[in-house]
């Protein structure tokens, strides 16, 4: 935390303390089941695509069970796509017969879900597409699925990318006005260029101004192609990736947040079988806060409105280690200037108790050599069973050439049976 220099406009304190969120990708492609692009994968026409909309019907929608489901993991926030791609509301949008109410189901889904969210504590965002593969205005280009139709191409003449704009903005100030406190805003995304979509499409510095202007406190991410402007944006989002260490703009550390996927797509697909185990999931928790950020993990709902078993066995997994580790993860961030993690491990700081968390990803032989650490804690234990773990004077050790300014510590030969086991150090 120590390590922002970067002033975000909006309100970021709660986020940086938090840390973890969910994120849910719902819409029509939940029900081919087959990644949240396949309107564009396939190239698949708006007459075609109908068939979802009009299959549309998840009777076994229960906000209160993914609100539970998320608390339980841990997370603190949560983002809904409100809109995807596809141009499918998900709310009551007076702009659009395109959405939920207009379908089988016939129900808002929205404003039961944030009233879930916020009654299990957590804090509400809201993802929302700049592009939108339904509206009529919207011109084809080259991310569109009738890209490659000459006659869709040609019909460009006569669409005003202005008047998309204006339905955009419309149904924002829908979105952040009817559903009180929205903490963060997430607009995906810009593509400027040729046969692309920039900020004079979505006039995203008006759509900037008005989303502060209505949630004063409100957090951006970085996709509206502001980010040459200051207060375009409030924070980094990479996603699918893993960094090597904390974003810069201009050497200055800054908020950042990855998205992260169960399994690579975003939305529920049924036969992916490139699933994380929770082990790594956690540690992708572990990593990123490590160095300063967040982690936005997703769940992609089913059809009938469930998070399918496979993202329920993750987000419990999450939960059963983050019930013993959340200290070493809610609060903190990197840690400070001159420690230096010790081989396969990872470190996380809490500025304001003073405690480093060390998160050994294999575990060792006994001992567990901390250089740059000797002299500087006052008391070591297990974070899991808070059982001590004696610190060793390294002078037992300097004949075999350890460092005088290392810290010993005397680990059980056992590894504790957690999916990444946490020694807590109380600093001096
Ligand atoms: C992307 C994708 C998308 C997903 C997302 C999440 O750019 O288009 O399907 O919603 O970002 O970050």
């Amino acid at each position: 935390m120590a390590d922002i220099v970067f002033e975000p406009k909006g309100d970021w304190k709660w986020w940086v303390h938090d840390r973890f969120g969910l994120f849910i990708h719902w819409g029509l492609y939940a029900l081919p089941a087959r990644h949240e692009w396949v309107k564009n994968r396939e190239r698949i026409s708006d007459e075609d695509y109908r068939k979802y909309f009009e299959h549309f019907d998840p009777d076994l929608y229960d906000p209160k069970v993914w609100a539970q489901a998320a608390k339980d993991a841990g997370m603190k926030y949560f983002v809904i796509t409100t809109k995807h791609h596809e141009g499918f509301c998900l709310w009551d949008s007076q702009y659009t017969d395109y959405k939920a109410t207009s379908t089988p189901y016939g129900k808002d889904l929205i404003a039961p879900m944030v009233e879930a969210f916020r009654a299990e504590g957590l804090h509400a965002g809201f993802y929302h597409s700049l592009i939108d593969w339904h509206h009529p205005e919207f011109p084809v280009d080259r991310v569109h699925p009738m890209r490659d139709n000459p006659e869709e191409r040609a019909k460009n003449a006569q669409r005003d990318v202005g008047k998309y704009a204006a339905y955009l903005h419309n149904q924002v100030r829908e979105l952040l006005t009817h559903y009180g406190k929205i903490d963060l805003m997430f607009y995906d995304f810009s593509y400027p260029g040729e046969d692309g979509k920039g900020r004079d499409d979505w006039n995203s510095l008006e759509l900037m101004r008005m989303t502060r202007e209505l949630q004063p406190q409100i957090l951006i991410d970085d996709r509206l192609d502001l980010l040459d402007v200051p207060g375009g944006w409030d924070y980094r989002t990479p996603e699918q990736v893993m960094l090597r260490e904390q974003p810069t703009v201009d050497g200055v550390p800054v908020l950042w947040e990855t998205c992260q996927t169960f399994s690579g797509s975003w939305g529920y697909h049924r036969d992916e079988s490139s699933w994380k185990s929770i082990d790594q999931l956690v540690r992708m928790l572990i990593d990123t806060v490590s160095k300063g950020g967040n982690l936005l993990l997703n769940v992609g709902p089913t059809a009938r409105g469930e998070f399918d078993e496979r993202a329920m066995d993750r987000l419990a997994g999450m939960g059963k280690w983050m019930k013993a580790h959340g200290r070493a993860i809610y609060g903190c961030g990197s840690a400070p200037e001159g420690f230096q993690a010790p081989q396969d491990c990872r470190l996380t700081y809490n500025a304001e108790t003073n405690r480093m968390y060390v998160h050994v990803y294999a575990w060792p032989f006994r001992t567990l050599h901390l250089d740059g650490f000797g002299g500087k804690v006052e008391y070591a234990q297990l974070l899991n069973d808070a059982s001590e773990l004696p610190m060793v004077g390294a002078e037992r050790l300097a004949h075999w050439g350890a460092p005088e300014d290392t810290l010993v510590l005397n680990l059980p030969v056992q590894k504790p049976d957690v999916a990444v086991p946490v020694v807590e150090l109380f600093l001096k």
